[in-house]
C-alpha cells in the first residue's frame, strides 16, 4: 500500500501548458498558494496531481499523452492528469459558480442589497457547470484509484465541494482529506445561495473523512453551519460533524512558507536585473505590494489610504514611491475586469493628483513575474496588505523572509496570517482608510530600533514552521483518524 501514489486533486495543478509567440509548446508554473503549499510534498512523496485542464493546450498534451504526464518544473517532478471538461461547462463552474459565487461569499464581498440575482441562468450554471467539473474531476480519481486499496485522496479547495461525495459513493474504503485555502464565513453568509446547492456542498464536503482550514475560527464558523444550516450533529469539544453516520474531523493547520528556498530565490542570478533596475530607480522609501487583481487584496482602499498621506504629508513628495505588483487573474469573471478598471483609474488619479514631471508616486504593474517580485520583497521599507478578508495570505510572510531593510508590515487584521504575525506587524482595520494612511506615515518615519526589533521578530515566526509542518500535521491526523484514535481538539491560538 505504501508504494501506491498519494492522489492530490485541486482545479489548478502544478503546470500549464501552452503556445509560445513562435508556435513552441510552452511550460509554466500554475500560481497562487496551493501549488506552492503542495511542491513540497510531490518532492518527498509519490504523487499523482488530478487537476482540470486550464487551457486548449494542456487538453492537447493530456490527450497525447492519453493519462498521466510527467512535468519537471523548479527542480521538481509531478505526475500530473488534466482532466478537460465540456468547455461551456467549465466556464460555467469557473466564471459564474466557484468565482465569483463560492469565492465571494467565503470572502463576504457581494454587496447584498445589489447582488447575487440568482436566477434561471446561475441555477443552470450550478447544475451544467459546477456539479459536471466536479462529477469529472471525481470520475478520474475514481478511475485512478480503482487498483488501489484504501487510497489517500487529499481535495482543494472550494471548487471541489461536490466531489467527494461522488468519490465515497464508489470508495467506502477511501481516506478523504480535503483542506479549503480560503476563510470559511459565518452561517448567514451562505444563506445567499439556493438551499439546494447549500445541500449539495455540505453533503459533499462532509464524505470527506477531514476538512482542514488554515484556521480555528474557521473550524468553529464551520461546525456553526453544520448545525445551523443542515443540523448535522457537532461535537464542538473534538471539534467533529457527524452527518448520516459518517464522522469528520474538522482541523486547522496554518500553512508557513518555505524560508530557505525563498532565500536561495533571492540569492539566486535570476532576480539580478530586476534588482538592478528597481536600486536605480528607487527613491528614498519604497512601498509595495503584491497581490492577484482581486477584489478580497482591497487594492483601492490602499490607494486611496497612500493619497491622504500625500496630501497630508507633503513632506514626503518625491521622496517614496509605491510599487503595486498585480498579477492579473479571474478576467472573464466581469466583477473582476471592472475592477482592474477602478485600479487604473484611480492610480491615474493619484499620479496625477501628486505627480509631477519625475515622480511618478504610484507604479502599477500587472503582470505576473515571480523573480521580479522577489526583488522587490528584498527592497521594501513597507509591505502593505490591507485585504479585506484572506484565508492566510502568504506574501505577508514570503516578503518579510527574505527583506533585508528591516522593513515594516502592514497587516489586516482580516488575514490569516495575522494571527501569527500581528504582534509584529502594523495591524490595521481594512475598511479603515485613515488607520492605514496613519499606518503609512509610522512605517516610514519608525526609528531604525524599532523596524529592527519587527523585522527579526516576523522572520522568527516565519521561519518558525513550513509547508512542510503543515503536510505532516495533516499527515499525523490521517494516521490517528485510520488508526481508529479519536479526535483530539485543535489547539487553540
Ligand atoms: O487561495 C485560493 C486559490 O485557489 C489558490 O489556490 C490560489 O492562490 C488562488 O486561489 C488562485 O486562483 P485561480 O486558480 O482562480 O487563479
Amino acid at each position: 500500500m505504501s508504494d501506491q501514489p498519494l492522489i492530490i486533486v485541486s482545479n489548478r495543478g502544478p503546470a500549464q501548458f501552452d503556445r509560445g509567440p513562435d508556435g513552441e509548446r510552452t511550460i509554466g508554473r500554475g500560481g497562487g498558494g496551493l501549488v506552492t503549499a503542495l511542491s513540497g510534498l510531490a518532492s518527498h512523496r509519490r504523487v499523482l496531481w488530478i487537476a482540470s485542464a486550464m487551457s486548449e493546450e494542456d487538453t492537447i498534451v493530456s490527450e497525447e499523452a492519453g493519462g498521466p504526464v510527467e512535468v519537471e518544473l523548479g527542480g521538481i517532478k509531478y505526475d500530473v492528469e488534466m482532466v478537460t471538461s465540456n468547455p461551456e461547462a467549465y466556464d460555467l463552474f469557473y466564471n459564474v459558480i466557484a468565482n465569483p459565487h463560492l469565492w465571494f461569499i467565503q470572502h463576504y464581498l457581494w454587496d447584498l442589497s445589489n447582488a447575487p440575482d440568482i436566477r434561471a441562468e446561475e441555477k443552470e450554471a450550478w447544475e451544467r457547470g459546477y456539479r459536471v467539473v466536479n462529477e469529472d474531476i471525481a470520475g478520474c480519481v475514481i478511475n485512478r484509484i480503482k487498483d488501489q486499496e484504501e487510497p489517500l485522496v487529499m481535495l482543494h479547495d472550494y471548487h471541489l465541494y461536490t466531489a467527494p461525495a461522488l468519490i465515497r459513493a464508489e470508495r467506502p474504503d477511501a481516506f478523504l482529506h480535503h483542506f479549503v485555502h480560503i476563510p470559511w464565513p459565518h452561517a448567514d453568509a451562505w444563506r445567499v445561495i439556493p438551499n439546494r446547492w447549500r445541500e449539495q456542498i455540505f453533503k459533499g464536503l462532509l464524505a470527506n473523512d477531514i476538512i482542514g482550514f488554515h484556521l480555528p475560527s474557521y473550524v468553529h464558523n464551520f461546525l456553526d453551519c453544520c448545525r445551523e444550516l443542515i443540523g448535522a450533529e457537532v461535537d464542538y469539544v473534538k471539534d467533529t460533524v457527524t452527518f448520516e453516520g459518517h464522522e469528520t474531523w474538522i482541523r486547522a493547520y496554518p500553512l508557513g512558507v518555505d524560508s530557505a528556498r525563498l532565500r536561495r530565490v533571492a540569492e539566486s542570478s535570476a532576480i539580478v536585473n530586476y534588482e538592478r533596475e528597481l536600486l536605480f530607480r528607487r527613491r528614498q522609501h519604497l512601498i509595495i505590494r503584491v497581490d492577484r487583481a482581486d477584489l478580497s487584496k482591497n487594492i483601492l482602499r490602499g490607494f486611496t489610504a497612500f493619497d491622504q498621506f500625500l496630501s497630508e504629508h507633503p513632506e514626503f513628495h518625491e521622496r517614496v514611491t509605491f510599487i503595486a505588483h498585480l498579477q492579473p487573474s479571474r478576467q472573464d469573471v466581469p466583477e473582476y475586469q471592472e475592477y482592474l478598471e477602478r485600479i487604473e483609474a484611480l492610480v491615474a488619479v493619484v499620479n496625477h493628483r501628486h505627480g509631477t514631471t519625475d515622480w511618478m508616486p504610484i507604479d502599477l504593474r500587472i503582470y505576473d513575474n515571480f523573480h521580479e517580485a522577489v526583488a522587490r520583497y528584498k527592497h521594501f521599507d513597507l509591505l502593505i496588505v490591507n485585504a479585506l478578508f484572506d484565508g492566510m495570505n502568504l506574501v505577508a510572510k514570503e516578503a518579510p523572509a527574505v527583506n533585508t531593510r528591516d522593513g515594516v508590515l502592514m497587516l489586516s487584521e482580516n488575514t490569516g496570517s495575522h494571527v501569527e504575525l500581528g504582534e509584529a506587524a502594523l495591524t490595521v482595520n481594512p475598511f479603515d482608510i485613515d488607520e492605514q494612511a496613519e499606518a503609512i506615515h509610522r512605517a516610514l518615519t519608525m526609528e531604525p530600533e524599532e523596524r529592527k526589533a519587527r523585522a527579526d521578530r516576523l522572520r522568527e515566526i516565519i521561519d518558525s514552521t513550513d509547508p512542510g509542518t503543515w503536510i505532516d500535521g495533516q499527515l499525523s491526523d490521517i494516521e490517528a483518524k485510520r488508526a481508529g484514535r479519536p479526535a483530539e481538539p485543535t489547539p487553540a491560538r
